[in-house]
């Protein structure tokens, strides 16, 4: 009897003192998030300029980490939850810096209308580092940054671009017919390998056979892997490992230059990006020459794979749309298409644009608040970040109905967001895929010819199907299957899309 009675006595006091532990802990953390909230947005707004004006809504999470935790962990949900519960814009804490997070056509046209007079744009320390300051995405000059950009829109003109189809499709060519040699592929490696290649010759200059594109690849990789680092250039960290691959890249680059070396300038053919900087460009500037041909294969490399990708999946749910894709084919020879030619496959451009809307190679685009302004009756103050969601606009704007679901055919009654038009001055934000205003995306045309290129491609000539139909989209840094895509690929018996039946259609429903 008298031991059951310590016996409860003692399970009440551990009871209570449990109680009590969990209380404290629960104050504490409440309190330590409110004071921190409190030092951020009492202590960090640096100016008076419109003090009358609240600071967006949201929470700033715990001291220095802010809720970066949530942030990686949560994936697409983070943003979905926020936007959710405060609206267009509002407050977090992200990779170390307090940010407001902007959605909605109106509110990205302010932004993106407004660099270097209210916001500039802004990169980590260690990818400035890297990428070097001739990249012209690192260029804060106004003006440097508007001569650089004048030059290298060229690169990108219906001329230039013309003479990349035939390189582009070849390289698309090969890897399908390797991947149906194959059968079972991982899609996201695959893609990414891909638009290395394209990137390695359309922009570098490149001779690629596969020997030397896996050494490339392999240089490449150990400069992207590690340029998201901790800006500390000693041996052994990121940073140090990210330039020792810059300049072994920069090193190849130079030894395609030396090639051209006994050529002429004016007679040099121009075959890719670095050719045509090389007749541009002064002979003591061939550093900067380098430079600019690593940043534009940087950003071309990760996006056009990461959409490459992001087809494959949703083709690979949807066969009615290949079905479509293969039936606007019908028996064109592909061989022969020219960019004149390509405005003719209008709906396999409704599926690029599907797919670009539906998940974004670049999610965000960031910038540093220069001086502080009024946005939604908000105050975005100055020294904080603010980003503009590119892909929480596209999924939120009233101009797409069930905007969650993929479908193509919606592009055919949406305004054409191609063209800048007195009409269309705010309404294409609702589309920005490529950013917008003075650091619009330089190569979104070439991006666009290669991504058309491939969906006429891979319904031509494959059938693949999804070997995991729900893997989830892990959208840090671009977005990717988790599982990486694993797809049973067979090359089709007859190209010939006019008249042939999908095995798509067949595995997949
Ligand atoms: C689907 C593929 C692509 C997407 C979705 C994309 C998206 C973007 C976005 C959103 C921006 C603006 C970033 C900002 O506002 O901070 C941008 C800038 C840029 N992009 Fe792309 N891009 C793609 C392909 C390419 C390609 C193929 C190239 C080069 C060959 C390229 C070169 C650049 C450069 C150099 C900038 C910086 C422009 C500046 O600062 O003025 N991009 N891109």
């Amino acid at each position: 009897m008298l031991i059951d009675f310590i016996y409860s006595l003692s399970v009440f006091y551990v009871l209570c003192w449990g109680l009590v532990l969990v209380g404290c802990c629960i104050v504490v953390h409440v309190l330590i998030k409110y004071c921190w909230n409190y030092y951020i947005t009492l202590w960090c707004v640096t100016d008076n300029e419109l003090s009358h004006l609240p600071i967006p809504p949201g929470t700033l999470g715990y001291p220095f980490i802010g809720e970066t935790i949530e942030f990686i962990t949560k994936n697409d949900k983070f943003y979905k939850l926020r936007q959710n519960k405060y609206g267009n814009v509002y407050r977090t804490h992200v990779l170390g810096r307090p940010t407001i997070r902007v959605s909605g056509a109106h509110n990205l046209r302010k932004i993106l209308m407004s660099e270097n007079s209210y916001v500039s744009s802004q990169w980590p320390p260690s990818i400035r580092k890297v990428l070097g300051p001739y990249a012209l995405s690192m260029m804060d000059d106004i003006h440097e940054h508007k001569e650089r950009k004048r030059l290298l829109i060229n690169l990108f003109l219906p001329d230039a671009l013309n003479q990349h189809i035939p390189i582009i499709r070849k390289t698309i060519k090969h890897f399908i017919d390797e991947w149906c040699k194959k059968g079972n592929i991982l899609g996201y490696p695959q893609c990414r390998n891909l638009a290395f290649i394209i990137a390695a010759k359309c922009l570098a200059g490149f001779d690629c056979d596969d020997e030397t594109g896996n050494e490339l690849s392999l240089i490449y990789q150990s400069m992207v892997h590690n340029m998201f680092s901790l800006p500390i250039e000693l041996p052994g960290f990121g940073l140090y490992k990210a330039l020792k691959a810059k300049k072994q890249l920069i090193q190849r680059i130079a030894e395609n230059i030396q090639k051209l070396q006994n050529i002429p300038v004016d007679d040099i053919k121009i075959v890719s990006a670095l050719d045509f900087l090389l007749r541009e460009e002064e002979e003591n500037c061939r550093f900067k020459t380098c430079e600019s041909i690593v940043e534009l294969m940087f950003a071309s490399h990760d996006t056009t794979s990461s959409a490459m990708c992001s087809y494959l999946m949703f083709l690979g749910k949807y066969p009615n749309v290949i079905h479509k894709v293969r039936e606007e084919i019908g028996s064109d020879d592909l061989d022969i298409l020219t960019l004149n030619d390509l405005p003719k496959y209008k709906y396999a451009y409704n599926v690029t644009k599907e797919v670009l809307r539906m998940t974004p190679p670049v999610g965000a685009g960031y910038r540093k608040v220069l001086k502080s302004f009024q946005l939604e009756g908000y105050k975005i103050p100055k020294g904080w970040t603010v980003a503009y969601g590119i892909r929480d606009t596209h999924h939120t704007s009233p101009l797409y109905t069930n905007s969650d679901v993929f479908n193509p055919d919606r592009w055919d009654d949406l305004p054409n967001f191609d063209r800048i038009t007195p009409d269309n001055l705010e309404t294409r934000y609702n589309y920005a895929t490529f950013g917008g205003g003075p650091r619009t995306c330089i190569g979104k045309d070439f991006a666009k010819l290669v991504l058309k290129l491939f969906v006429l491609e891979v319904c031509k000539s494959c059938d693949w199907k999804l070997e995991n139909k729900d893997a989830e989209l892990y959208y840090i840094p671009v977005p990717r299957a988790v599982d990486n895509l694993p797809l049973f690929v067979q090359k089709r018996s007859n190209d010939d899309c006019s008249n042939k039946k999908d095995i798509n259609c067949i595995q997949t429903n």
